[in-house]
């Protein structure tokens, strides 16, 4: 479809100059639990959701092509390097919130957009060809024990660049990009895949050990299929850094757009994932931590997983150092 056909098209689905009665909502989430929450703050509030949904980068492309025009009243996406880009780009306008500042810990928010949900980047190693004692930090993923071990996906993905990021804001652009040449030198293979690629090959013992999201562990136990189960046999999770700075954070989030054309409907909603009920579904929904303290998720695969040591780095700090990150990765080869 042209973009001219497809922002009419737009035009006529989601309508800009309508009254504060409804919300249009751009999320790259697609999860069923979803539904629920958008129904919940529909009948709690009158406001009806007009939702589109498209993959991450697509919809921050779109967000970019529409500019002034976009119907576009809150954007949701996971990962601080994508909100971060959003954030660059001047999309989000600044949004003042005694229930945000009051229930969102500052660390996971910045003036503009505000993290709803958190996941960790967790190690996963094979019981019968890995020691525990030798994954139980990122920094020892570069040791050169583990030549031939080490699967991860590809260094652009903003997965890795803000764990990039995070390093660096901890240990310094030279330490990282020693750190990220170890690395690529104990690959087992070229990156490839997703992280559950990366999970299933750990499994299978294609890899020693390899670098994932929570929430694909989370979904692999949860899962009855029986690949699925085999290969969860076959590892253990280690939440990385125990002894030092903490396992790295992603958060999926969002913030109104400054552009938007229902502005009051759009702080509404944002302080409304903030509320406890909203938090258990956003979270739930890919097997995520509610940010608001307090929260109680029951999740059967995080319980299990247990509690543990998160950084705490500002989460806006964190996504600016992305493209540093890049650099030193590329310097690294890790493609
Ligand atoms: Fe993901």
């Amino acid at each position: 479809m042209n973009r001219l056909l497809a922002s009419l098209l737009l035009a006529i689905a989601l309508p800009a100059s309508a009254a504060d009665t409804e919300l249009n909502l751009y999320s790259a989430r697609h999860y069923q639990t979803d539904e629920a929450l958008y129904k919940n703050f529909e009948k709690a509030t009158g406001i009806k959701i007009n939702r589109i949904e498209a993959q991450e980068d697509a919809l921050l492309e779109r967000l970019k092509n529409e500019g002034a025009n976009s119907p576009a009243d809150v954007f949701i996406t996971v990962d601080a390097t994508r909100l971060a880009k959003a954030d660059e780009l001047g999309l989000f306008a600044e949004v003042k919130s005694k229930v945000l500042e009051s229930r969102i810990p500052a660390h996971l928010r910045t003036g503009e957009w505000f993290a709803f949900s958190t996941r960790a980047r967790v190690i996963v190693y094979n019981k019968i060809a890995i020691k525990a004692a030798d994954v139980q930090s990122y920094e020892q993923l570069a040791d050169p024990k583990l030549k031939n071990q080490v699967c991860v996906r590809a260094g652009m993905h903003p997965y890795n660049l803000s764990l990039g990021a995070a390093m660096i804001a901890h240990e310094g652009e030279a330490k990282t990009e020693a750190w990220a040449k170890g690395l690529v030198a104990n690959f087992a293979r070229a990156p490839k895949g997703g992280d559950t690629d990366q999970i299933k090959a750990v499994g299978a013992g294609e890899c020693g050990v390899a670098l994932v999201n929570s929430y694909y562990v989370a979904r692999m136990m949860r899962s009855t299929a029986a690949d699925d189960r085999k290969a969860m046999e076959g590892i253990n999770v280690v939440w990385p850094n125990q002894q030092s700075w903490g396992t790295h954070i992603n958060v999926s989030g969002g913030g109104m757009l400054k552009t938007a054309p229902h502005k009051e409907a759009a702080v509404k909603f944002l302080e409304y994932l903030a509320s406890d009920e909203a938090q258990i579904y956003f979270a739930d929904g890919n097997n995520e931590w509610p940010t608001v303290p307090g929260v109680k998720v029951k999740n059967p695969a995080l319980e299990r997983l247990g509690p543990f040591k998160a950084d705490t780095l500002e989460i806006g700090k964190t996504s600016k150092g992305a493209i540093a990150a890049q650099k030193i990765f590329d310097r690294a080869g890790w493609r």
